[in-house]
């Protein structure tokens, strides 16, 4: 089938090469000149494992290709809205600008019996309201709302073999999910659960989905703040509890706390959606769950400063940080708490020598002061304290005995409980982690 893809960002450019993979003509549209002639020349403008070579493959293959052209989607019959939905400047609100400008741009070139498909996360109650935009233009078009749940580093996975779908239908448009469900065929054949609901149980499963998510971080990130007031083990604790199928261990590990393009900008989005409804309570603990997110910065922060020799020692001193991506397998430094806690440090007159895999050409552009290195032994190299702030596997498989000859500090604060803290105490360090007991070095 030929379809379009409006937004090509990360979740357009992943899904239309995932939908030409299987077999369809796809056109990605984005206004980004830059952005567009990357993509058809075949270069990724983003990090993420596979991508590379699937996008490579599908250009060869003749079915994709990308264009900053609105008329050349006139053809699809179907067309993926994918563009981003970013917390607006001046509020906790989502941001609906690029939302709107792509259901502009494409009402012209509607054919007869389009579908329009948005993925976009927006609050609920957008979807109708661009339903009737849409049929005030072309009568015969219909909109579904199919949220869309990747995750950064697994996208490819997450695109063509979802835990779910989910289709929010208006009545009478069955004939609607029917022509999806063509689009979709391989995989709901896998086969993969297809849930079809109303519109806002659409909206809504996107937002609670990640709003559950990010509760469930925060609840053992609280657990954690519990444990330093009274020698408890958040790991220890996170393994225990996690054991209860009923609660389930992942999305347990306690440390820096969530941050990236989705998870806290769209728990304000929902909160905001809800003051707007006048449910000022049912969603307050977003707001809670959002503090205690933060407050995990502040303690890494403050661990790393007690460790020198408390308020105000790090001015003058040298610090390594490991990891400035808000998560492994990603070069993605929105809302990273490893960058915020980096930029701390650099304001509080450290020098800061940091090392990333992949995310240290964006970080440098929104932390100047920062002195970027080639492997995490180099930005140890004369540290008073190393803070690890992203759990890479690199940094989890270093050798902590050929590193500390690096370090005269001999400290570290693991941001995110991912070490091995036995050997590297054997090794002769001090290590800190949120949560946990200190460990000082066993001479
Ligand atoms: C998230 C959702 O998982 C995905 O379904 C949705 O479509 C988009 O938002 P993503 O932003 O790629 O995906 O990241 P995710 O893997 O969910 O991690 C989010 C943040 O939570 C990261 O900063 C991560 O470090 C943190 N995290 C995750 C924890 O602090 N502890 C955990 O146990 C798990």
């Amino acid at each position: 089938m030929k379809i379009s893809v409006i937004g090509c960002g990360y979740l357009g450019a992943v899904h239309a090469a995932g939908m030409a993979s299987l077999g369809h003509e796809v056109v990605g549209l984005d206004v980004d000149t830059d952005k567009i002639a990357r993509l058809q020349a075949g270069k990724v403008p983003f990090h993420e494992p596979g991508f590379d070579s699937l996008l490579t493959e599908q250009l060869a293959s003749g079915r994709l290709e990308f264009t900053t052209d609105p008329s050349k989607v006139a053809e699809a019959e179907v067309h993926f809205i994918g563009v981003g939905t970013p917390q607006q400047k001046n509020s906790k609100a989502a941001d609906l600008s690029y939302v709107h400008a792509a259901t502009d741009s494409l009402i012209p070139y509607l054919c007869e019996g389009a579908v329009v498909v948005g993925k976009s996360t927006v609050p609920v109650g957008t979807a109708r309201a661009l339903r009737s935009q849409i049929q005030q233009a072309q009568p015969s078009a219909e909109l579904i709302w199919n949220p869309e749940f990747l995750r950064e580093g697994f996208a490819i996975k997450d695109t063509l073999t979802p835990d779910r779908i989910v289709y929010g239908v208006a009545d009478g448009a069955e004939w609607a999910a029917e022509k999806l469900d063509t689009i979709y065929r391989s995989i709901i054949d896998i086969p993969t659960p297809r849930l079809i609901v109303n519109m806002e149980t659409a909206e809504l499963v996107k937002v609670s989905a990640n709003a559950f998510l990010a509760t469930k971080i925060s609840f053992i990130n609280a657990m954690a703040e519990v444990c330093e007031a009274t020698g408890g083990d958040i790991t220890e604790l996170a393994d225990a509890i996690g054991h209860d199928v009923r609660i389930g261990r992942r999305f347990l590990n306690s440390g820096l706390g969530f941050g990236g393009g989705c998870l806290p900008k769209d728990i304000r989005a929902f909160h905001a959606r809800s003051l707007e409804l006048g449910l000022d309570e049912s969603l307050d603990f977003l707001r809670l769950m959002d503090e205690i997110n933060l407050r995990r910065r502040d303690r890494v922060f403050a661990m790393a400063e007690e460790l020198v020799g408390g308020e105000g020692a790090l001015a003058g001193k040298t610090v390594a940080v490991w990891g400035l991506s808000f998560k492994p397998d990603s070069d993605d430094i929105r809302e990273s708490p490893a960058l915020d806690v980096a930029g701390r440090l650099v304001a509080a007159g450290a020098t800061v020598r940091a090392y990333d895999p992949a995310a240290m050409q964006n970080a440098i552009r929104q932390v100047p002061g920062l002195i970027l290195t080639e492997s995490p032994a180099e930005a140890a190299e004369g540290a008073e304290v190393v803070v690890l702030c992203t759990e890479w596997r690199e940094f989890r498989e270093l050798d902590p005995e050929a590193v500390i000859t690096r370090c005269p500090g001999k400290r570290i604060v693991d941001g995110r409980n991912c070490l091995d803290r036995e050997a590297w105490v054997r090794a002769g360090w001090t290590l800190r982690s949120p949560g946990r007991p200190d460990l000082a070095a066993t001479e």
